[in-house]
C-alpha cells in the first residue's frame, strides 16, 4: 500500500519493541519506519535503548522525525513515562504499536510456573499498563488508534501453550479497550502474524531447513517478514481503517486456513 507522506502528518505514534538485533527488521521496527514514513513522527520503545536509537537513525536517514526511549514495558512507572515524554516531546499521542512480546514453548504439563508468569507479564501486562497511560492522552487530543500485536498461536495453538494462552489474552484484551473506548473515538485492533521471519526467529539459530518449513507452512508459499506485519499495523492505526475495532488480522500468508501440523 502507497501510504502518502501526508496520510498520518501531525500523528504522534508510540511502537514499543521498536528495536530490532542489528540491521534486522523486526515487527516492531518495520512499523516504525512505516509510520515515519506516512508522516508520523515516532517515540521507538525498547528495553534496550541502542537497538530503539539504531530504530531512531534508520528514520532520521529518510527524513523522518522519532524519538528514542528507553522503558520496560512491564513496569507501570515505565509506561507511565513514556506518555509522558511522548507529550513532552511531540504534544500528545494519537497511535499506539503495542509490539512487546515472547515466546514459550510447551505444554501445561512442561512449563515452569515462574515462565508462565514471565510471558504473561511480558505479553499482556504492557499491553494493559501502556493502553492505561496512552488512553486517556489519545481522549485529551479527541480520539485515536491502537494495535495490539497478538499472533497465530492464539488462533491454531500447536505446542507453545503459555504463549497461546497470552495472545489469546491480547484478543479479549484488544475487543474489551475496543468496546470501552468507542465513544472516546479510539479503535483497537490486533494483528495475529504468522511465522514471520525476523531478528528474533533468525537470532535463535534457525536452521534451513525449519526456516523452509516455515515459509512452506503458508498456502501463498511466500516468507514473511517484519515489513508484512507493519504494513497491516499502519493500515489498522490509519483513518483508512476508521470503522474498523476489535478485529484480529491474521498476516500469515494463509497458515491459519490449513489442518495444523503437528510438531
Ligand atoms: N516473529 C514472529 O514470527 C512472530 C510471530 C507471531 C507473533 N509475533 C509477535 O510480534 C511481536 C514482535 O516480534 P519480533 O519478532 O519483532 O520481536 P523481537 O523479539 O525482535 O522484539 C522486539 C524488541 O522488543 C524489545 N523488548 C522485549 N521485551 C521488552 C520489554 N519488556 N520492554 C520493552 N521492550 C522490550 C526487545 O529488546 C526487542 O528489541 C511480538 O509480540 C511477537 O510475539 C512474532
Amino acid at each position: 500500500m502507497d501510504y502518502q507522506a501526508a496520510d498520518m502528518a501531525g500523528k504522534v505514534a508510540i511502537v514499543t519493541g521498536a528495536g530490532a538485533r542489528g540491521e534486522g527488521i523486526g515487527n516492531g521496527r518495520a512499523a516504525a519506519i512505516l509510520l515515519a514514513r506516512a508522516g508520523a513522527r515516532v517515540v521507538a520503545v525498547d528495553r534496550q535503548l541502542p537497538l530503539a536509537e539504531r530504530t531512531v537513525a534508520m528514520i532520521s536517514e529518510e527524513g523522518g522525525t522519532a524519538l528514542a526511549v528507553q522503558a520496560d514495558v512491564t513496569s507501570a512507572a515505565d509506561c507511565e513515562r513514556v506518555v509522558h515524554e511522548a507529550t513532552a516531546a511531540f504534544g500528545g499521542v494519537d497511535l499506539l504499536d503495542n509490539n512487546v512480546g515472547v515466546g514459550s514453548r510447551g505444554t501445561v504439563v512442561d512449563e515452569d510456573p515462574d515462565t508462565w508468569d514471565r510471558v504473561m507479564r511480558i505479553n499482556v501486562r504492557s499491553m494493559f499498563l501502556m493502553g492505561k497511560y496512552a488512553i486517556p492522552a489519545m481522549t485529551a487530543r479527541g480520539g485515536g488508534a491502537i494495535v495490539n500485536v497478538s499472533s497465530i498461536a492464539a488462533l491454531r495453538p500447536s505446542g507453545l501453550t503459555t504463549y497461546a494462552a497470552s495472545k489469546g489474552a491480547v484478543i479479549s484484551l484488544t475487543r474489551a479497550m475496543a468496546t470501552d473506548h468507542a465513544r472516546a473515538g479510539i479503535r483497537v485492533n490486533c494483528v495475529a502474524p504468522g511465522p514471520v521471519y525476523t531478528p528474533m526467529v533468525a537470532g535463535d539459530g534457525m536452521s534451513d531447513e525449519l526456516r523452509a518449513l516455515r515459509r512452506s507452512a503458508a498456502p501463498l508459499d511466500i516468507e514473511g517478514s517484519g515489513w508484512d506485519i507493519g504494513e497491516a499495523v499502519v493500515f489498522l492505526l490509519s483513518d483508512r481503517a476508521r470503522y474498523i475495532t476489535g478485529q484480529t488480522l491474521a498476516v500469515d500468508g494463509g497458515v491459519t486456513l490449513t489442518a495444523g501440523r503437528r510438531r
